[in-house]
C-alpha cells in the first residue's frame, strides 16, 4: 500500500494502462454508452487514454476490445460483427468476446506450431463489460 505522501504528480495524473492512477480508476465501472447505441455496427469509444470500440456480437452480449486489430492495426471500428466475436474487415483476423484471435483466413491455426502459438499469443485488448 502507497502511502499518500509517496505519491508523486506523475502517479496522481497518469491514467494510461499499467500505471498508478490507471489501474486504481479500471477498478471502477465505467457508463461507455447507452445500451440503444449499441446496436449492429461497432461504436468507437476512448476512455482514460485507450481507444476501444464496443459492439454487441450477433448472440447479443455487449463486447468491449481495444479498437485496433493486433495484426496490422487497422480499426475494428470497421469490424464485422460475428456470432462469438468480431472480424477485422482487412485481412480477416477473427477475435471472440475477450479479444482472443480465433480464426486466420489467410494462415490457417493448424497450419504449424509455431503459428498456433503465435495466434495463441495475439489479442485485442479487452475489458469486461455488461
Ligand atoms: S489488420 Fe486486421 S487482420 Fe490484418
Amino acid at each position: 500500500m502507497i502511502k499518500a505522501s509517496e505519491l508523486t504528480w506523475d502517479d496522481v495524473i497518469r491514467v494510461g494502462a499499467g500505471t498508478l492512477g490507471g489501474n486504481y480508476l479500471r477498478s471502477f465501472w465505467w457508463p461507455m454508452a447507452l445500451s440503444d447505441e449499441v446496436k449492429d455496427i461497432p461504436v468507437p469509444v476512448k476512455l482514460l487514454g485507450e481507444e476501444l470500440v464496443l459492439f454487441r456480437d450477433l448472440s447479443g452480449e455487449l463486447v468491449l476490445l481495444g479498437a485496433h486489430c493486433s495484426h496490422r492495426r487497422a480499426s475494428l471500428e470497421y469490424g464485422i460483427i460475428e456470432e462469438n466475436g468480431i472480424r477485422c474487415a482487412y485481412h480477416g483476423w477473427c477475435y471472440d468476446r475477450r479479444g482472443k484471435v480465433i480464426d486466420r483466413p489467410a494462415e490457417p491455426i493448424k497450419t504449424a506450431p509455431a503459428a498456433a502459438a503465435q495466434i495463441r499469443r495475439a489479442r485485442a485488448g479487452w475489458l469486461p463489460s455488461r
